[in-house]
């Protein structure tokens, strides 16, 4: 196990053999191959890498482009008086990684892989799901490496603080909102289709779709055409779908009062299932992992875990964990969950890059938008969407359904 690795095929041989559950040490440039102790946490190839000399050289991105960004994301922190200064990885390059922990090392994921990922964010009522979720938006929307597109699934009308910094000015993210009372462009529960065709027209621009003036069978009707349109005409590159309060629609057991609700799971199904081809991903938010469908249950790669209490939850935490985490890991996940702080969560991920975090979630650099209203709210000022965004998404909603005459 002494044996230095030769530079070459070195990133792909780490690689390989991380997930045979080996470990490495840095010495200089090089990494030193070693045993894992038992229960010790896997390592991820992208973090060992942040920060080496080596790993530079073999990245195309511009290092003065990460460096200007995460200065900027820096000094924006330091202005909002964010916390832990000396704790968010200051020292460290992080290599324009989606950075969503303090310290930023406890918690930095690559932006390409994230992108298409299926995940699942977990808590009981109000323990900052949709919170982690914005945190995860605002790190793709200011990633310097890659812009990944977004759409905001947002039934309850809080993901709009990601356009206002928490003084009332207005954030430097561009979103194009449909529906709510700040959209740009308002919506009915018919322009589904219609909003999927604007999201694909402005790739790379992000999207929020504010459902919260619209009753809950018109969302269902809604997310059911605006799923089967994005599935059938995304064009194969990365694409985020965040759905928040998933179990509305594509729920275990489907609500008698709603027509539309089979087929938004059904739809929902097949853009979670197949749109991993397209590039496709998504971040399914709700507060018990039972009441979502099996199916879609059955396909996630990655998993935030924040506070849970319920038996029941923990029961099928359990089973949904079981794909991708081993026994120890397991264990301390369940044991731990119902004891977790606000704002601490677990990410788990299987597959072929296996990692296991407990982390802090970082501050929200934008609006706490989902904070309990404790008095008068306030008009923030809201970014605006780029220009030609809108006029694009104006064009599309100017046409006539189809198959009816202008
Ligand atoms: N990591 C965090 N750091 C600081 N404050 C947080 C954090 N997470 C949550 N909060 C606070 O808790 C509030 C509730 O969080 P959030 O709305 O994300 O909960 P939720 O789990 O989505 O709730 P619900 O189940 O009602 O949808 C936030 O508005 C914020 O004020
Ligand atoms: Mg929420």
């Amino acid at each position: 196990m002494d044996k230095l690795l030769p530079h070459g095929e070195w990133v792909a041989a780490m690689r390989s053999l991380l997930m045979r559950g080996y470990g490495f040490a840095r010495v200089g440039n090089s990494f030193k191959l070693r045993m894992l102790a038992s229960g010790e946490e896997t390592q991820d190839v992208l973090l060992l890498l942040a920060g080496v000399e080596l790993a530079n050289e073999q990245t195309s991105v511009s290092s003065t482009s990460m460096r200007t960004e995460r200065q900027t994301i820096l000094s924006l922190d330091e202005e909002l008086g964010s916390e832990g200064g000396e704790d968010r990885g200051d020292k460290e390059d992080l290599s324009g990684g989606l950075v969503l922990s303090v310290p930023a090392e406890n918690l930095t994921l690559s932006p390409a892989s994230y992108a298409t990922t299926t995940g699942i964010i977990l808590a009981k009522k109000h323990s900052g799901k949709t919170y982690l979720g914005m945190v995860l938006a605002e790190e793709m929307l200011s990633c310097s490496t890659m812009k990944v597109p977004l759409v905001i699934l947002d039934p309850m009308g809080v993901w709009g603080g990601l356009c206002s910094m928490e003084d009332g000015s207005p954030s430097p993210y561009h979103i194009l909102r449909f529906g709510g009372v700040y959209a740009n462009l308002p919506i009915t529960s018919k322009d589904g289709a219609k909003v999927a065709e604007v999201v694909n027209a402005i790739r790379p621009h992000a999207v929020q779709v504010d459902m919260s003036l619209l009753a809950p069978v018109e969302q269902h009707e809604f997310v059911a055409d605006f799923s089967s349109h994005l599935y059938a005409t995304s064009p194969k590159s990365p694409l985020h779908v965040f759905i928040d309060e998933a179990d509305e629609f594509a729920p275990e057991r489907l609500s008698a009062a709603s027509s539309h609700q089979k087929r938004s799971l059904e739809n929902l199904d097949r853009l979670v299932r197949r749109g991993r081809g397209k590039g496709i991903g998504t971040t399914i938010i709700t507060q018990r992992p039972a009441v979502i469908n099996k199916n879609i249950r059955s396909q996630f790669e990655c998993m935030w875990l924040l506070n849970m209490v319920d038996p029941r939850d923990l029961l099928a935490v359990e089973e949904l964990l079981r794909r991708l985490v081993t026994a120890p890991q397991l264990k301390e996940c369940i044991d731990c969950i119902p004891a977790l702080l606000p704002g601490h969560s677990y990410f788990v991920q299987g597959g072929f890059s296996p990692k296991f975090r407990k982390f802090k979630v970082r501050k929200k650099r934008t609006l706490d938008s989902s904070k309990t209203p404790d008095g008068m709210p306030k008009v923030p000022l809201l970014s605006q969407p780029l220009s030609e965004a809108l006029a694009t998404a104006q064009s599309v909603f100017s046409k006539s359904p189809a198959g009816e005459p202008s």
